[in-house]
């Protein structure tokens, strides 16, 4: 069966802030985070469901789609606007919507769950999925914490999704969840996110490197077949040591923390629109998308544009 990309949206807050302005009140500077992370700037604002309508928005009309065409929307995230109810009918009720409505948390790989979500709705009937990453990061930061509050982000990507009996955008998936490292990475109810930066750091590479081979190996490709490399964009280290390990020089991945920061669930639909964008990608060519998060979980797939 065959699954294609039809439009792409994005969304981010109009509020920008530097390095510079962090530096003000944390013990931090411009050059460290730079230099450590890759990060210069990052939006914050909104919240999952403000971002998330204007991102799900932009893919509709992108794809040429109205409320009537889709069946189903799978919203990933990690910073829903209340624990109850989901965001995802709220966003639905927003955009006109009257079809099923789900929330998927798998942290920052929870897009790439969520696309791997609506491939399985897809595969039993569905015909057009809207697929949202939206956070609001930043309300689960705390602005005094420096190891947090540098790295994450607001912001919002979106996809549709379409059956298509001819052809296939997606050639392969490999995902995985390890909660025996759950308390790596961690934000408790009422409070503030925490973790165990270089831990995560070693365990994301060893991740990101394993779950891309295994689904380039079933997409039956090698790393010289990619034309580009989308990963979840939590530091530029993280991506410079997956990529060498992996074959890839840099020039084939896209990076664009240094303009949003870490936004979890929306950072790989970021990379991609901006990836899109900046015609990157072109028709018939291979790109990997791969991402890591608390959980731990991690999802790699290999996307062939049509
Ligand atoms: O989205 C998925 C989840 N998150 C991640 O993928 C993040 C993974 N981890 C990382 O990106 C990196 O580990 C960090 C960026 C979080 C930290 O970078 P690092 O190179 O691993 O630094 P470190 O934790 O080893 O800290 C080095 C030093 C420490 O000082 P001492 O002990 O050497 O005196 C820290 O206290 O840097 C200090 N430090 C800072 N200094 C200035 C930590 N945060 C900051 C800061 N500004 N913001």
């Amino acid at each position: 069966m065959g699954v294609r990309f039809k439009g792409w949206g994005i969304a981010v807050p109009d509020r920008i802030v530097t390095n510079d302005e962090l530096s003000k009140t944390l013990d931090t500077s411009d050059e460290w985070i730079t230099e450590r992370t890759g990060i210069r700037e990052r939006r914050i604002g909104g919240s999952a469901k403000s971002l998330g309508v204007l991102a799900g928005q932009r893919a509709m009309d992108d794809a040429g789609v109205t409320a009537g065409d889709i069946d189903f929307l799978v919203l990933a995230t990690t910073t829903p606007d209340r624990i109850a109810p989901a965001t995802a009918p709220m966003i639905a009720n927003e955009l006109g919507l009257t079809c099923p409505a789900m929330d998927v948390n798998a942290a920052c790989s929870g897009f790439m769950y969520a696309v791997r979500t609506a491939y399985g709705l897809l595969e039993t009937g569905n015909k057009r999925i809207l697929v949202i990453g939206a956070e609001h990061l930043s309300r689960w930061v705390d602005w005094s914490d420096r190891n947090m509050a540098v790295l994450l982000a607001d912001g919002a990507g979106a996809t549709v999704l379409e059956y298509d009996a001819n052809q296939t955008d997606l050639m392969s998936f490999c995902l995985g969840a390890d909660g025996a490292a759950a308390d790596l990475l961690t934000c408790e109810h009422g409070g503030f996110f925490q973790m165990n930066g270089r831990e995560i750091f070693r365990r994301a590479v060893r991740v990101v490197v394993d779950s891309s081979e295994k689904a380039m190996a079933t997409a039956g490709i090698t790393a010289d077949d990619l034309s580009l490399v989308i990963p979840h964009q939590a530091n530029i280290r993280i991506i410079q040591a997956a990529t060498q390990r992996l074959g890839i020089e840099m020039e084939r991945a896209v990076v664009v923390l240094d303009r949003y920061g870490n936004t979890s669930s929306a950072s790989i639909p970021l990379a991609f629109d901006d990836a899109r964008k900046n015609g990157r990608i072109k028709p018939g060519e291979y790109a990997l998308l791969t991402g890591f998060g608390a959980g731990l979980t991690w999802a790699s797939a290999v996307v062939r544009w049509s």
